[in-house]
């Protein structure tokens, strides 16, 4: 672990200064983490990052990134049998076996779960809310729209930072209570304090994300990241 700095020796007067974060090796080889290694994932990260890309385009890549990663996030689901006739005859098939949702972390997840929508468009879209406080870097839930029936096969938590962890970490707790028998977390840029944070907390859900950056700021936002992904979806500058 290496330490941030602190300015005067004293208390740490931001919220990630002098917290001490794993190295990015220390946690390439976490159990149930994917991390993608396909080059259109790089190409379309590298346009993601760069500071000149202006929100329209930014969130056309965010779908898009989505659509890859939901790709990557379902090929494992299970199947069932679906006999059909083709038109030279019956066959049979097989389709995804139960409901899936996402749940889109707002405001950031957005573009992410419409990227889901685009590979599987009969996925349940289950919105929670969730901000970080920037001062305290802790979430705080203000939006849950969850059915109260169940009826997934799975359901991903999707949003494309992974800082300090809290709110993906807030985001399958509120999952967990719902009774659903799988759960995923699918994010677009991770830094290695919240992956591994996330990753000891909740044991038993996969995690895919589409990079793993450097470290968190003193302010606990990713180097060498995206900036803030929320403001650079939706313009809010
Ligand atoms: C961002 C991001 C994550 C969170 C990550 O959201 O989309 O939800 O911060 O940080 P953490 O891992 O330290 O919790 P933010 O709270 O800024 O809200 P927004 O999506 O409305 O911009
Ligand atoms: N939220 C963001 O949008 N970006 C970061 O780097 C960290 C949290």
């Amino acid at each position: 672990m290496t330490e941030t700095t602190a300015s005067s020796g004293g208390r740490p007067n931001l919220p990630m200064q002098g917290v001490p974060q794993p190295r990015r090796d220390e946690v390439l080889n976490l159990p149930r983490v994917h991390i993608s290694s396909h080059p259109v994932m790089a190409h379309k990260l590298t346009a993601l990052r760069d500071k000149n890309t202006q929100p329209p385009e930014f969130y056309r890549l965010v779908k898009e990134i989505g659509a890859l990663l939901a790709y990557e996030a379902t090929a494992s689901l299970a199947l069932e049998q679906s006999p059909i006739e083709t038109p030279m005859g019956p066959m049979a098939g097989e389709r995804l076996a139960g409901g899936i949702g996402v749940t889109p972390v707002l405001r950031a997840g957005l573009g992410l779960a419409e990227g889901f929508r685009e590979v599987i468009p009969d996925v349940q879209v289950w919105h929670l809310g969730l901000r970080r406080d920037e001062q305290t870097l802790q979430a705080m839930e203000y939006y849950n729209q969850l059915p109260h029936k169940v009826d997934l096969q799975v359901c991903y938590a999707v949003d494309p930072m992974l800082a300090t962890g809290g709110s993906a970490i807030d985001a399958i707790n509120v999952l967990k209570r719902r009774g659903i028998p799988r759960l995923c977390y699918v994010g677009i840029i991770a830094a290695p304090y919240g992956l591994l944070k996330l990753s000891q907390t909740h044991p038993d859900i996969e995690i895919y994300i589409g990079a793993l950056d450097e470290s968190l700021n003193d302010v606990g936002y990713i180097l060498p990241g995206l900036g803030d992904a929320g403001d650079r979806q939706f313009g809010t500058f």
